[in-house]
């Protein structure tokens, strides 16, 4: 019980590196495995459908990010748990998702830089490092830190299952699940 089978986004932003799809894959299952409806939302899987054009300045990531806050927004009114894993640098456009969705969890997946770029999952950090590829998040593009998110986790302290259990417990606590 406690549960009002309503929908609502859980919005995972960070660094690349940080540990958002790691997380927000892990999140969806459990979410999905006590029976409500989940999509989730990947940075690297949604762009190309909802953003093939857009590059990375500043302009094209806010109209891409728009675009998603608006899906999501249209997922969550029917009911449809969202998980959005989005490196989401800056904060204005997570506060307009915000705004436009009401029922906004924001997941600062925080990381230190240096450990991110230890990681490097992708090879993005040598790449851009390397001057093979521009507008780095973290290297020469800004990431704008949330000011108050719902929830913080530290995954260079925290392992993947207890990141993951700190949002359930929220989550739980807020009434969502
Ligand atoms: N507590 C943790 N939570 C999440 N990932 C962790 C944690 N500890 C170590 N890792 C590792 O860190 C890496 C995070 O990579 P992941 O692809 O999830 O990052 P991301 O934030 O989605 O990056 P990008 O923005 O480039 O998509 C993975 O290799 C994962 O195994
Ligand atoms: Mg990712």
């Amino acid at each position: 019980m406690g549960c009002r089978e309503k929908g609502f986004v859980v919005w995972l932003t960070g660094l690349p590196g940080s540990g958002k799809s790691t997380i927000g894959k892990r999140l969806a299952d459990v979410i999905r495995s006590l029976g409500r409806r989940v999509e989730y939302l990947d940075g690297d899987l949604v762009r190309p459908w909802l953003s093939p054009e857009a590059g990375f300045t500043r302009e094209d990531r806010v109209r891409h990010l728009t675009r998603v806050a608006y899906v999501s927004h249209l997922l969550a009114r029917n009911g449809v748990v969202v998980v959005a894993a989005f490196v989401s640098p800056y904060r204005d456009v997570r506060d307009r998702a915000r705004e436009l969705i009401g029922d906004f969890v924001e997941v600062y997946v925080k990381c230190p830089l240096e450990v991110c770029i230890e990681r490097d999952p992708k090879g993005l950090y040598k790449r851009a490092l390397a001057g093979e590829i521009k507008h780095m998040t973290g290297l020469d593009d800004p990431y704008e830190e949330p000011l108050n998110p719902e929830v913080v986790i530290d995954t260079s302290i925290l392992g993947v299952d207890e990141c993951v259990d700190r949002i359930l417990d929220y989550l739980r606590s807020g009434g969502y699940l």
